[in-house]
């Protein structure tokens, strides 16, 4: 469903990502992570179609991104790190808004629409978006995608100001929603939720793949093989190495 290939992306001098290869199948949960600013939201808008990359190639659902780009934003859905919404509509004026740009049944959808709203605590359609706090502008937006039932869907740090109801309500959704067939790519950098519901886990760090492979896999490229996905993060990405002594000298 996902296929992108020497996927690399300059800012000038700044190598943002750099020969990125993935692969993700039909099904799957795909857990990207990395520290901050090692190039995840430059990879998901590449993988998007938001971004143009450098140099490499990206395919969703068989299709090529250059050719067919419009056809996989279509059938895609991405929810960005930060929803950013018209701020003079009211929330459920956004909702019409996303039915009407993706040609859908508003009548049809309804059903589907109160669910989510009401499995989120979302209560506050009538609201103007910039009366919103980020946590329920974020869950705004995830029914706005979450709707659609797309067929593959990108979500860049989806829990990031979600509360944990919110956020457990999210993983169930999104577990229940790759056992109707649907393929997620998500970067966090939450551990805890790759570790619980990705089957692969790849790190990215300074803009390189550096792993890839499901826990078990990660864990043999470590020293301990028992080593919980914290630890192998912290390996890998040699951030662990002076943890200590920085707290010391603070
Ligand atoms: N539009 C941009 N212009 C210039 N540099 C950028 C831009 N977007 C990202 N970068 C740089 O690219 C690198 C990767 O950023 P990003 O993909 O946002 O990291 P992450 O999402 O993993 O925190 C960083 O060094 C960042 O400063
Ligand atoms: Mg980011």
């Amino acid at each position: 469903m996902i296929k992108a290939r020497n996927l690399t992306k300059k800012f000038g001098e700044v190598n943002a990502v750099t020969n990125v290869n993935l692969f993700v199948e039909k099904g799957e949960i795909y857990g990207f992570l990395g520290p901050n600013g090692a190039g995840k939201t430059t990879t998901i808008r590449m993988l998007t179609g938001s971004l143009k990359p450098t140099k490499g190639t990206v395919k969703i659902m068989g299709l090529d991104m250059e050719t067919h780009e419009i056809e996989i934003k279509k059938r895609i859905g991405v929810v960005p790190d930060e929803p950013r919404i018209y701020p003079y509509l009211k929330g459920k004026e956004f909702l019409d808004f996303i039915c009407d740009i993706y040609d859908l049944n508003k009548r049809q959808l309804s059903p589907r629409i109160d669910e989510l709203c009401s499995a989120f605590g979302v209560d506050y359609l009538e609201k103007i978006v910039s009366d919103m706090s980020h946590g329920m502008k974020q869950k705004l937006y995830l029914i706005s995608v979450l709707m659609r039932k797309p067929e593959v869907v990108f979500l860049d740090e989806p829990t990031v100001g979600l509360d944990a109801k919110s956020a457990k309500i999210l993983k169930l959704l999104l577990k229940k929603y790759i056992e109707d067939g649907c393929t997620v790519f998500m970067t966090t950098h939450v551990l805890e939720i790759a570790e619980k519901m990705c089957k692969r886990i790849g790190i990215i760090h300074l803009g390189q793949l550096i792993a890839e492979g499901t826990l078990d896999e990660l864990r043999e490229q470590t020293a301990d093989k028992k080593a919980s996905l914290e630890d192998v993060f912290l390996e890998l990405t040699s951030e662990g190495e002076n943890i200590e002594e920085i707290i010391k000298e603070l």
